[in-house]
């Protein structure tokens, strides 16, 4: 394994702005940083699969809101989490769980957005109820979704956003807004706008168009 990924392994553990979460861990949601105090009553906005956390960061710039960035992987939750330390952020945190765990973490009725930013496609037959728009990931972000919050998508997948759109419409999800190539559509005006993460970046270097789709997900 690289040195680099070796020291992030080992640096992201001192850090106060990321959680790990623990298998077979007894802590109640309400326990979590995120749902303390000063931070207890601010709105509440997830960026789930963020890997260094390009989106998380600039969500959080608006001091009015706190931004949860989750990934599985801890060496790129260390770049978003260091990089906002050393700017100051205090109002964004990163957790290293699962996001198949999500309800574990957070209260029902609490987010205001979650926000999936270029998730694995899971192109294979098997892997499909990976997706993070499968029925059962929709049915976990309608537990925690406020009423009226929303579900954002971006994607360069053509194969993961027809899934998607197909998947919130047989749940009887709404969508709000769409759209084919966001970054060249005046139309659609997104929180944080001007963000490109590493996903972002390598797909737009190949020429693809990057899809977005918002939806809301009522119980
Ligand atoms: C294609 S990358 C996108 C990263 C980032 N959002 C971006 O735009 O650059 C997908 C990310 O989702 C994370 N991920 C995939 N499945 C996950 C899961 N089940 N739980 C937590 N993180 C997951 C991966 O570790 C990876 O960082």
């Amino acid at each position: 394994m690289a040195k680099t990924k070796l020291h992030k392994y080992e640096r992201v553990k001192q850090l106060p702005n990321v959680t790990f979460s623990q298998f077979g861990e007894k802590t109640t949601p309400g326990s979590y940083p995120w749902f303390q105090a000063p931070f207890a009553d601010m709105e509440k906005i997830l960026e789930l699969g963020c890997g260094k956390g390009e989106h998380s960061l600039a969500f959080a710039v608006a001091e009015d809101l706190f931004c949860v960035g989750i990934d599985i992987k801890s060496d790129r939750i260390c770049v978003g989490a260091e990089t906002a330390m050393a700017a100051g952020q205090t109002n964004v945190h990163f957790l290293r769980a699962p996001i198949e765990r999500i309800r574990e973490f957070f209260e029902e009725d609490s987010i205001t957005e979650i926000w999936l930013t270029f998730p694995d496609p899971h192109l294979k037959n098997r892997s499909i109820k990976n997706r993070l728009t499968s029925p059962a990931f929709l049915d976990a972000y309608a537990h925690l979704l406020v009423p009226g919050g929303t579900v954002h998508l971006k994607t360069d997948s053509d194969t993961f956003f027809d899934y998607s759109r197909d998947s919130v419409e047989q749940w009887g999800g709404q969508i709000i807004s769409s759209s084919e190539n966001v970054h060249d559509d005046e139309g659609v005006i997104l929180r944080g706008c001007g963000t490109v993460s590493a996903f972002d970046a390598e797909a737009r270097s190949q020429g693809k168009a990057i899809k977005y789709m918002a939806f809301t997900l009522e119980k």
